[in-house]
């Protein structure tokens, strides 16, 4: 039984957690965490606060809470990012960038204000309802995952090994944050996403034109139940989509994506993984509260036993389910036999 100190401790940390995460997002939209990314050697709070066009008791206050929060270290009077925060907090193009989290949980948080009311009637309030920060904040977000999969998970699959040509199908392509990804990691690729959501279309075809891969690379207004394109992929994905989808929907989500396929061609699935047990709910505390949250949008995170039977059930084969460090995806990958 914890005794009342360690149960107080508990809900401290947790209200520590809301500020400091708060915190990180000042940092990060603020640029400051940038720019100590860019001193290696540290600073001291004078020349921060010259540098960055800070009043001095504030740039005071930024560097030590940064240490309190163990996000800087301090040697004499310098202050400097701790080890693996730079990339971490300050370079989004790295695929362990964590740093637009903090803008998100910001922006979502708002909707905890509409919880009150929609506990008691039961309504959701759709992603798609959503104002334009939020759809931006996402695809934020989610550009780290791209990253993640272009970088670290694309590569390690033999079957595109030596290839820059693939034919790709992005299910739920949002602000094209993985077709981008992916179309710079593979130069002669073609790539085709489809969303229901369009403003993050018509932002992801002009993404596409000014980073001048339009002619390869295209986004539509589409449900992915509705797409029916007969074995023409090397490779689809279903990133961060899964659990935003209807259960009426899931099965002909995946039947299409399996048709879509060429023989052989590979299924990539990237979702939060719901806990299948009631240890495994504080196992991954994260997985829960986003759960929580998400349940308000209407949307269903599956466990990956359930994400499993899904893909199975239409026709594909799955060969690998992980959920690599730090837990928050699980990543899925399926092959279309033949
Ligand atoms: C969290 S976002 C992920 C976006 C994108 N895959 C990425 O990684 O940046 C989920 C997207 O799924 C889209 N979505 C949800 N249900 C869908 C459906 N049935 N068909 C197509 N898109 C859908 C939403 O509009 C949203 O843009």
């Amino acid at each position: 039984m914890p005794d009342r100190i360690t149960q107080m401790r508990k809900l401290v940390d947790y209200y520590l957690g809301y500020n400091a995460t708060r915190f990180i997002a000042l940092g990060v939209e603020t640029g400051l965490f940038r720019a100590l990314a860019a001193a290696p050697d540290g600073v001291t709070v004078a020349e921060f606060a010259a540098a960055q066009g800070l009043a001095a008791d504030y740039a005071r206050h930024f560097l030590q809470t940064g240490y309190a929060l163990e996000l800087l270290d301090l040697a004499g009077d310098r202050y400097r990012l701790a080890e693996h925060m730079a990339p971490l907090l300050a370079r989004p193009d790295h695929n362990s960038y964590l740093g637009s989290l903090a803008g998100f949980h910001h922006v979502s948080g708002r909707d905890f204000e509409r919880m009150p009311a929609l506990l008691k009637s039961g309504d959701v309030y759709t992603f798609q309802q959503h104002d334009a920060d939020f759809i931006q904040a996402v695809s934020e977000v989610t550009a780290g995952i791209a990253g993640f999969v272009a970088a670290s998970i694309l590569p390690g699959l033999p079957q595109f090994a030596g290839r820059d040509d693939l034919n790709v199908l992005d299910l739920g392509c949002g602000m094209g944050g993985t077709l981008l990804a992916l179309a710079r990691a593979y130069p002669n690729a073609r790539l085709l996403g489809v969303d229901v959501e369009p403003r993050s279309v018509e932002r992801a075809n002009a993404r596409f034109a000014e980073a001048g891969v339009a002619g390869r690379v295209s986004a539509q207004v589409a449900a992915a139940e509705g797409v029916d394109l007969a074995a023409r992929f090397d490779l689809v994905t279903l990133i961060q989509v899964l659990h935003e989808t209807q259960p009426a929907v899931r099965a002909d989500i995946l039947a299409g994506a399996a048709r879509a396929l060429k023989p052989g061609g590979v299924l990539l699935v990237v979702d939060e993984p719901y806990p299948d047990t009631t240890q495994g709910l504080r196992e991954a505390k994260s997985c829960a509260m986003t759960q929580f949250i998400e349940r308000f949008w209407g949307n269903e995170l599956l466990s990956l036993a359930q994400q499993k039977a899904l893909i199975e059930a239409a026709g594909l084969r799955v060969d690998a389910q992980t959920v690599p460090p730090p837990g928050l995806v699980s990543v899925t990958i399926a092959r279309r036999p033949g």
